[in-house]
């Protein structure tokens, strides 16, 4: 059932037992698996509109036209999608970010796990969960995550059909995001992940270790301890930075800044608060406590950079016109 348009909202998420490696790049399958909590905060809104007389597709991002590889990756994934409904229908793919692009906190994972559900809706495709995941995955390997609400767990796989994401049971937590004004562009987690895997005399290891990493994760999130569900995101993500920090050439995204975050956070900790830092990449840090500390780690850590708390989210769905409209308009 299908008139041609699909619409759909994400979030974007963050990791606690991260993903940063690929096992196959043309089917997006990453080396390990992963956990991460959706968000409430920070919607991507997107409407994809079939235009069967159209000879190209159109992109429209935050009321501009895009172009160049923002563009390109967006038509890569309509052509899978193309593929599963066996369509040739061009599309005009309008998208919204309601977070601040400038602040790095825009992102790939709300992008192609809203994308996902409103192109296979306007291709008439009828696709549960996780065939969802699966597809979002193929547009970024985060995506997966996102098109599940609260806190997600990715399967690595071994194949297209077992790598997808799913629900996993944890406690209520929040995350404080800590915005770090980035000073210049980072280079894309795709380019560095490549470079990290072909470079870095311990990619091999950090795989390993998150492999058990993994493992520790979702026993923590069983037995349902906060403070051990952050003790090992922490070290996890400090571990991604390593590895990342012993490429060649090397790359760092964690600024000064970050670090004195890091710091006050184990201050926190210190005087007796649940609080852990972790980071994607690049300087901004997220910062899990449980929710009746939230607001107070936010206000310990405002002269540091903008704080947002954020909690569990819905993930990837269709919305309809009338709701969209407000975030389009
Ligand atoms: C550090 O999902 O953006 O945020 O699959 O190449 O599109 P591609 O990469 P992407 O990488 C996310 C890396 C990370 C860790 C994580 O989200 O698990």
């Amino acid at each position: 059932m299908s008139n041609g348009v699909g619409i759909a909202r994400a979030y974007p998420n963050m990791a606690l037992v991260k993903y940063w490696g690929k096992r196959d790049e043309a089917m997006m399958l990453p080396a390990a698996g992963s956990i991460s909590m959706t968000f409430d905060t920070y919607a991507t809104t997107t409407r994809v509109e079939l235009d069967p007389t159209a000879q190209s597709d159109t992109v429209e991002l935050n009321g501009q036209v895009a172009g160049g590889d923002a563009a390109a990756r967006v038509v890569a994934f309509l052509d899978i999608v193309r593929e599963m409904a066996g369509s040739q229908s061009r599309a005009h793919t309008v998208t919204v970010n309601e977070a601040p692009t400038a602040a790095g906190l825009a992102s790939s994972a709300s992008g192609f796990s809203a994308l996902a559900v409103a192109a296979s809706r306007a291709y008439g495709l009828d696709l549960d969960q996780a065939a969802l995941s699966r597809l979002a995955r193929r547009g970024s390997g985060s995506a997966a995550r996102s098109v599940v609400d609260g806190m997600a767990i990715w399967h690595a796989g071994d194949t297209d059909v077992e790598s997808f994401a799913e629900p996993i049971d944890a406690p209520d937590m929040r995350l404080v995001i800590v915005t770090v004004n980035a000073a210049q562009k980072a280079v894309s987690s795709r380019e560095a992940m490549r470079r990290t895997a072909a470079t870095s005399p311990f990619y091999g290891e950090w795989v390993t270790c998150t492999e058990e990493t993994l493992e520790r994760m979702v026993a923590a999130c069983a037995s349902g301890g906060v403070d051990e569900i952050g003790r090992i995101a922490e070290t996890h993500a400090l571990r991604m930075h390593a590895v990342i920090q012993s490429c060649d050439p090397p790359i760092r995204y964690l600024s000064p800044r970050s670090h004195e975050i890091f710091d006050a956070v184990a201050a926190l900790r210190d005087a007796g608060t649940t609080a852990w830092a972790t980071a994607d990449a690049g300087p901004n840090v997220a910062v899990l406590t449980t929710p009746a500390e939230a607001d107070a780690v936010a206000g310990a850590l405002a002269d540091l950079g903008t704080v947002r708390v954020v909690g569990p989210g819905h993930g990837a769905r269709a919305i309809d016109e009338e709701t969209a409209r407000a975030a389009f308009d």
